[in-house]
Parts: structure tokens; sequence; C-alpha cells
């Protein structure tokens, strides 16, 4: 008899739906989010009414649920009304005012030739499209920190808010970020005209990782066809990787697969160990194109050290550079690199001498260690 080398993969496996472990998957409940969607919905509340929306800043830590709340609110406000068109931008993708606008523009409907129009051109067809269309719009621009590295970034953001201020068509901005302090690289006007109200995104507990996880897992797998403390490991790890629910979620997909195509009955801690060597930190991997020899060093003296003072840390430091910088510009590096969340540190903040600021690795050692790999 001949059988299908599909047979196999049609009979019960591990996963009851494995897409609602997509990275792309919207859930239906945002745990732990509750504050943060009244708060971002209530800014732009006023759309409905045809008024003028809150624009909003959003930051917080790798994989703390800012894009998927971002997306959650816009689902719920298109379906509830219309007129009102979420257009999400990634500035990973798109980091210039003109891809910027072409994107916007491609968002409408309106195709723009890739080269050719100058950015005020595409500008104009934008704000023809939004009339034409008579669409209430919220531009969301996720990774805002990519676009605001670049020059054209503030006149971007003055473009949209003279739509509002010459066109009457009121349009929302959400400017979402890892780095607190993202808009004080704007012009002063255009910070001010944009004030944007700021909602952060703390990191999750580890018991709020593990309820998060739950949920997602039991609609993804079927019940008896996962080991009983995968779970507990899977929100672990997103703790030891500051609070990242991405990790989790990621791991938990990979695992799934791992454990399917070796033909197990169950998902075990082995198949989730397995897929956490494959699965990079988002904050590592997002920050490590912009890590320079100083921060690297410091992060390999990091390594050796559950934990150290700032002072030991800068003493290390300097005794294995020969042109060390000034204790100064190295508790800058220390605070970006906190920043990034690679590194936590506790105790004073304002405190001039190093002593009482303690300092710990926020990401799992072996991923920091590979990422230092080669230098
Ligand atoms: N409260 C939650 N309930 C269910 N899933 C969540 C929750 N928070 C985050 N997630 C899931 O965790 C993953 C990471 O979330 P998200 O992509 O929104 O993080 P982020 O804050 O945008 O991170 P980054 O700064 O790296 O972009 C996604 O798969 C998301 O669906
Ligand atoms: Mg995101």
């Amino acid at each position: 008899m001949h059988h299908s080398i599909f047979e196999s993969a049609e009979a019960r496996g591990i996963f009851k739906d494995e897409r609602f472990l997509y990275p792309e998957y919207i859930p239906e409940k945002l745990p732990f989010r509750e504050s943060q969607i009244a708060e971002i919905a209530g800014s732009l509340k006023p759309l409905l009414r045809n008024g003028k929306p809150q624009n909003l800043f959003i930051f917080g830590p790798s994989g703390t649920g800012k894009t998927v709340t971002a997306r959650y609110v816009l689902r719920e406000l298109e379906e509830y009304a219309s007129k009102v068109k979420g257009i999400y931008i990634n500035c990973f993708e798109f980091h210039t005012r003109n891809a910027v606008l072409n994107k916007l523009c491609l968002a409408l409907g309106n195709a723009v030739p890739r080269r050719g129009l100058a950015s005020d051109e595409i500008y104009n067809e934008f704000v023809h499209a939004l009339k034409v269309k008579n669409v209430a719009p919220i531009v969301v621009l996720d990774e805002a920190d990519q676009l605001i590295r670049d020059k054209t970034a503030s006149q971007l953001l003055y473009d949209l808010l003279r739509i509002t201020e010459l066109h009457s068509i009121h349009l929302g901005i959400m400017l979402i970020s890892n780095i607190r302090d993202t808009l004080a690289m704007l012009d002063d006007r255009v910070r001010s005209s944009l004030s944007a109200l700021t909602i952060e995104f703390n990191q999750y507990t580890p018991e709020q990782l593990k309820q998060i996880l739950h949920e997602r897992a039991r609609n993804a797998f079927f019940e008896d066809a996962i080991e009983k403390d995968v779970i507990n490991l899977a929100a672990a790890q997103a703790a030891k990787c500051s609070g990242d629910a991405r990790i989790a979620i990621e791991s938990l997909l990979a695992a799934g697969r791992i454990a399917e195509k070796e033909g197990a009955k169950k998902l075990s801690v082995v198949h989730l160990k397995k897929a956490f060597e494959r699965i990079k930190p988002r904050a590592l991997e997002k920050a490590s194109p912009h890590l320079d020899s100083c921060e690297k060093e410091i992060l390999k003296i990091m390594c050796e050290h559950e934990k150290i003072f700032s002072g030991e840390l800068y003493k290390a430091y300097c005794s294995r550079c020969k042109q060390a910088i000034s204790e100064r510009s190295f508790r800058d590096k220390i605070n970006r690199l906190a920043e990034l969340n690679i590194l936590s540190v506790r105790g004073a903040t304002a405190e001039i001498r190093g002593r009482t600021r303690e300092i710990m690795l926020a990401q799992p050692k072996e991923a920091i260690i590979e990422l230092l790999k080669g230098d």
C-alpha cells in the first residue's frame, strides 16, 4: 500500500493551531495591558466625533507588547468606525521622509513610482488621497528611533502635523520606541507641536509572563501534548531576557516544530531548550550593530561576573584598555547599555562615586558571548 509522505503530518501532532504563536497574531485579549489600551483608546477617541486625536509616544523594553497593543487598538477602532484608517509603518524598513511618505501613499491605495518623485510631490499626493477618500488616519511609526536618527525625520513629522493645521484633516501620530528619550532628537519646534502624551510599557513580571504564555499555549497546543514544566521554563527564559515575551512565544513555536519533526508525542523541556539555542533576544539583535568597542569590552567583563560594582567594573575596564575613557563617559556607556536592556543597574542613579551602583547582565550570558564572537 502506498503511504503519502504527508500522512504522518496529518496525524494528530503537538499543535492544535500553531497560528496562535505567530508574531503577527493579535490575541483577543492582552492581559496586563488594560491600562495602556485604555489610555491609547482614550487618546484616539476624538477621531470618532471628527475631533483631533492626542498624539502618542510609547516606549518600553523589547517584548513588552508595544506593537501588539498598538495594533490591537487600531483593529478595534477600525472595526468600530469605518472612517478610521490605521497605517502601520515599521521604521526599520522605512527610515527616511521619502520612504515613509511613499509607504503612506501606498497604504491609501496610491502607488507612487519608487523613483523620481520628490518628497514634496509625494506629500501632496498623500494629502490629496486623504481628502478624496475622506479617512481619519492614524499613523503608527514603530521603531521610531530608526527614523529619528535620520536628518529628514523632523521634516516628516512636520509634514504630518501640517496636514491637521492646513487641511483640517485630523491625523493621529503614534511613535513607538525602546528608548525613553527618542523625542529629544527632534527639532524643538516639531517636538512641541507634536506634544505627544507618553505611555510607558513596563517589563512583565515572571508571574505575568506565565499567565500570558498559558493563554497563548492553550490555543496553540493540544492540552495533553505539552509537558507540565514547559510553560514555566519558557516564562523563566523570557524573564531572564528582561521580560521579553517574544522570546518565550517564538521558543514555544520553534520547540513545537522540533517535537513534531522528531515525531515526539509530547513537547518536552528538552525540545524547548533546543529552541532557546536558536532564538536570539531581540534587544541584542537590535543593539548589536550600534555597539562601540568600549561597550563590547564592558560586556566581555560582565560575562565574567554575576554582578559587579560600577567602580570595580571601571577599574577592570581601565586595566584592559590602553586608551580608556573617563569615568564620566564610562557612566554614560553603562546608562546606555541599561537603556538598551542589556545591563541592569541597581542603586543610586545620581551618585557620583561609582561604588553604590551594582551592575548585572539583563540578557542571558550565552547570548552575549555569541554576540561578541569574532570581536
Ligand atoms: N499581554 C500580552 N498577551 C499576549 N501576548 C502578548 C502580550 N504582550 C506581548 N505579547 C506577545 O509577545 C510578543 C512580543 O510583543 P510585541 O511584539 O508587541 O513587543 P514590543 O514591545 O513591540 O517589542 P519590540 O520593542 O522588540 O518591538 C508578541 O508575540 C506579542 O503578541
Ligand atoms: Mg515592537
